[in-house]
């Protein structure tokens, strides 16, 4: 080390300075933007586990003592004392809005709740069997065709004018598209409802009857958006900053978060975590079935809703949920059997030496799936539920690499094992 502010490389005889680049808190990293052209030597890091792709002021995490925190605040307090719609605000504006902003942006999410008339009959083209996520990729994808308009990523007005569209009418697209799936008519927004109430009531209104809102459900609902809302450099996040990179507008960006999300070792392990319990419960409750299987390397199979990259203790997102499903199912006097056989399955995974070296905790998607059944919401639809609460962190994230002014498009380099050259053979002569 030549000094406190520069880290050295040698390769041969040669020494590379390398700046030691510090944030706030946490992670310092070693800058080699110039190693390349000064050494001819790029790095190399799949899975990206020792990699800073960006600087970021959003969300901080200390996966080692189990913190996460969104721009400084504590996830337990926002849980306890936030709505989603502020949190929301919080993520993507940087600081806790006042009254008038507050009601600025609440009246904006309010307001844009429909979508064009013309989208519902996209959903006529999807089979019944289709999964919501497909549908809600293309759909907030196809959202850009709407708003020709607005679509420039540099300027900030155009994007202020998207931010609370996309936010608003995700929840829209979310709904029917589980109204199309069960062939319901689907249900319009009542704006006089706020936001996880209006979602509640899109989902499971039906023309023909009253529908009242459970508020504890509602609640609820918040409180996971909440807890969801940002992650700061996940593989769907990551995704949306990849996407925006190239200019493609926001909704683009989002669609292609959301297909990154869909993924069974990413927001798809909430849909997962269930089917597993699901599968213990039919096979009358072996938890240590499971967790045989999961340490069998053959067996291609994780204990789903396990482990985490950066969380090497409790993550703090399923300690709260847990807490929850407790008192939700005490509240409406109900009792859920997974819950019963998910607890067994942490207590006996956290005394199993394997799960104990590899420091492997129950993550966000292992009690968040039961506490959507509790709600009512159907198994495909969790992931869908996960969009929705993520999508506040991806705009947050596609707005301050774009107005942080230093960004270049995502192009990272590999190590070539190919053949290094080779002549064409015409067909005939091949075998
Ligand atoms: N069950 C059994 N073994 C596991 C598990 C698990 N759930 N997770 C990790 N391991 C083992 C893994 O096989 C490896 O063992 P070894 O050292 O013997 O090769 C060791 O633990 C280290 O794991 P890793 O594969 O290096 O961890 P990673 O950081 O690459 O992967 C993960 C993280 C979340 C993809 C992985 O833990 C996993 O697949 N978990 C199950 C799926 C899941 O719950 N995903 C939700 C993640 S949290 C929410 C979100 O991001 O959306």
């Amino acid at each position: 080390m030549a000094n406190d502010d520069v880290a050295e490389l040698k390769i041969g005889s040669k020494v590379y300075p390398l700046p030691i680049v510090a944030g706030t808190i946490g992670d310092e990293g070693l800058d080699i933007r110039k190693l390349r052209q000064d050494s001819g030597y790029i790095t190399l890091d799949s899975g990206y586990g020792n990699t800073g792709a960006c600087k970021s002021a959003i969300t901080f995490i200390d996966g080692e003592k189990g913190i996460l925190r969104y721009r400084g605040i504590p996830i337990e307090i926002l849980a306890e004392k936030s709505t989603f719609v502020e949190t929301s605000y919080l993520l993507i504006y940087g600081h806790l809005p006042n009254k008038a902003e507050l009601s600025d942006f609440s009246n904006k999410l309010r307001y844009h709740s429909l979508i064009h008339e013309d989208m519902l009959h996209f959903y006529d083209g999807y089979p019944s069997t289709a999964h919501p996520m497909a549908i809600l990729s293309s759909m907030v994808c196809s959202l850009s065709a709407y708003y020709p308009d607005s679509l420039d990523p540099k300027d900030p007005e155009q994007v202020d004018h998207l931010i609370p569209r996309v936010l608003s009418k995700l929840r829209t697209i979310a709904a029917y598209s589980y109204k199309k799936s069960i062939g319901q008519p689907v249900v319009y927004p009542r704006n006089s409802l706020r936001y996880c109430e209006n979602f509640l009531h899109m989902m499971f209104a039906v023309p023909s009857e009253p529908y009242e809102v459970d508020p504890d459900i509602a609640a609820a609902l918040n409180m996971l958006l909440i807890l969801h809302a940002d992650h700061e450099q996940n593989c769907s996040t990551s995704t949306v900053r990849l996407v925006g990179s190239s200019d493609a507008n926001l909704f683009a960006s989002i669609a292609a978060g959301i297909c990154a999300l869909w993924g069974p070792k990413h927001g798809g392990a909430n849909q997962a975590v269930v089917e597993m319990l699901e599968e213990i419960q039919r096979n009358g409750g072996d938890v240590q079935k499971a967790l045989a299987l999961s340490k069998d390397k053959d067996s291609h199979f994780k204990l789903m809703g396990f482990g985490h990259r950066v969380y090497k203790n409790f993550d703090p997102r399923a300690k709260v949920i847990k807490a929850q499903c407790d008192t939700l199912l005490g509240k409406l006097k109900k009792a859920d059997p997974l819950l019963d056989i998910a607890r067994r399955l942490e207590e006996e995974a956290l005394r199993d030496p394997y799960f104990a070296d590899r420091k492997l905790y129950p993550n966000v998607d292992f009690y968040s799936g039961v506490l959507y059944r509790v709600l009512n919401i159907p198994i495909n639809m969790y992931t869908v539920m996960f969009s929705l609460g993520r999508l506040p962190g991806w705009i947050a994230h596609w707005r301050e690499m774009h107005l942080g002014g230093d960004e270049r498009i995502g192009r990272p380099r590999q190590i070539y094992t190919g053949t290094v050259e080779a002549p064409y053979i015409p067909l005939m002569e091949r075998r």
